[in-house]
């Protein structure tokens, strides 16, 4: 019996594990730059922090998530988001009593049971960032430029930011209100999807992907022009603040996003790279997900975004081109009586931090030598007989095939360039 990974998941071989390295790196120096911190939370959690966070009646919860009775009988979940492990945490370790506005970064693993396809997997990598503990637009401008920053360090700039505000409870249920008379109207020309959505999520009616449901919505009511004066305020002062940082982007008032916790700011970033799952980011404002999970009232404001999205485009673009790790030197032995000398000498080497490559399959030069080329070493030597008389080798550059002739006590020195 033959094993596979599961479906809807990925692993990243040895020949690919490089590029992902390289881009966690880029990730993290633009987090940095902005003063995020990292934060890292458990792969699993109690399967009542999402549904109480993402809500009871998304597809999240209703229908993707990993859920299951360990041992003990509790019921746990692989987080299918960051945002909610992250709040909990900032509530168990009362982070806000440090600093006011707590600014954390993270790169994990998500699951969500999807159905599978280009972009979209069962267990995905996501990227974001979370600042808890500020009500101000300044706050969503910086998530917003940070997000945006990120595409903007690996050369992509082809993106559209989509921004929106959901408004707060007061407004929204009004709107709610408004919108629901508006699909009760339609009802039955909608999808059964968004018949049902009437009544348990309305707003979601406006992103369906259904192209008929498109058609009918569009004169829909959005929630952009029902907003009370504060959430009014607020939208208006961060699109003043996006156009200062230098963040184009444009009003979309049909972004409602598929989790619950949001109050104001909502956006996107879409890509017209990905095919039909275009979106690259999520996030948004969540003043009252802090409160609702036991903690005091600390209005904060995120974003997530897919890494393997953002490594597609890359792909696509060409845009990866880093190179692989390869050993600076490699070793081979003359014969079978030098073998131990070549051990000693490597590992001198690599307890100096000179990663460096011998054969350990007792194969003929020849075949060493190709290994060497295989392994793309920047050097060979070869040592035998008379390399451990004279303790002096010959060195190839593998790239030039220029050789030069050194002393074995000088490999170190020559290889780390002192
Ligand atoms: P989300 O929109 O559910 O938001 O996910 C964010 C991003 O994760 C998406 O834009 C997409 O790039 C990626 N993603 C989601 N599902 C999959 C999948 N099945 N396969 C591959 N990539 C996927 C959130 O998760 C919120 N926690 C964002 C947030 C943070 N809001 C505030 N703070």
């Amino acid at each position: 019996m033959k094993f596979k990974s599961i479906k809807g998941t990925k692993d990243i071989l040895p020949d690919e594990s490089h590029l992902w390295q390289s881009v966690e790196q880029h990730i993290r120096s633009v987090m940095e730059t902005y003063n995020y911190k990292e934060i890292r939370t458990s792969v699993f959690e109690e399967t009542s922090l999402f549904a109480r966070s993402i809500g009871e009646l998304t597809d999240i919860v209703g229908k993707e998530m990993y859920s299951f009775i360990d041992r003990s009988g509790d019921s746990l979940t692989l987080k299918p988001e960051m945002t909610a492990a992250v709040i909990r945490s900032y509530i168990q370790h009362n982070l806000g009593k440090k600093q006011p506005l707590t600014k954390v970064y993270y790169l994990s693993p998500a699951f969500r049971q999807e159905r599978p396809q280009a972009g979209r997997l069962r267990q995905f990598h996501q990227f974001g960032a979370e600042a808890i503990g500020g009500s101000n637009p300044e706050i969503d401008a910086e998530i917003i430029s940070l997000s945006a920053a990120i595409y903007k360090k690996f050369g992509i700039t082809e993106f559209e930011v989509r921004i929106n505000s959901v408004g707060c409870q007061k407004c929204r249920e009004e709107y709610k209100f408004i919108l629901k008379s508006f699909l009760s109207a339609i009802a039955n020309k909608l999808s059964t999807e968004s018949q049902r959505k009437i009544d348990t999520n309305p707003m979601r009616v406006l992103d369906s992907k259904d192209e008929n449901d498109k058609q009918l919505t569009i004169g829909a009511p959005l929630i952009k022009d029902y907003l009370c004066d504060e959430c009014r305020i607020h939208f208006e002062k961060l699109q003043s603040l996006l156009q200062i940082a230098g963040v184009d982007y444009v009003v979309d008032g049909r972004i409602v996003r598929g989790l619950d916790y949001y109050t104001k700011t909502a956006y996107e970033i879409i890509s017209n790279e990905l095919g039909s799952q275009d979106a690259l980011t999520g996030g948004g404002r969540y003043d009252l997900l802090v409160s609702e999970l036991g903690g005091k009232p600390t209005p904060s404001v995120g974003f997530a975004a897919g890494m393997e999205r953002l490594i597609m485009i890359l792909k696509k673009r060409n845009k990866l081109n880093v190179t692989a790790p390869h050993p600076k030197l490699f070793i081979a032995a003359m014969d079978d009586k030098s073998r131990n000398r070549v051990f000693q000498e490597i590992f001198k080497l690599r307890n100096q931090g000179i990663s460096c490559e011998t054969d350990l399959l007792n194969r003929s030069l020849k075949a060493q030598m190709r290994e060497a080329d295989r392994q793309q070493a920047d050097y060979v030597i070869v040592i035998g007989e008379n390399e451990i008389n004279s303790n002096r080798v010959s060195m190839k550059a593998m790239r030039t095939g220029i050789q030069q002739e050194i002393s074995l006590d000088e490999l170190p020195n020559y290889l780390t360039g002192n």
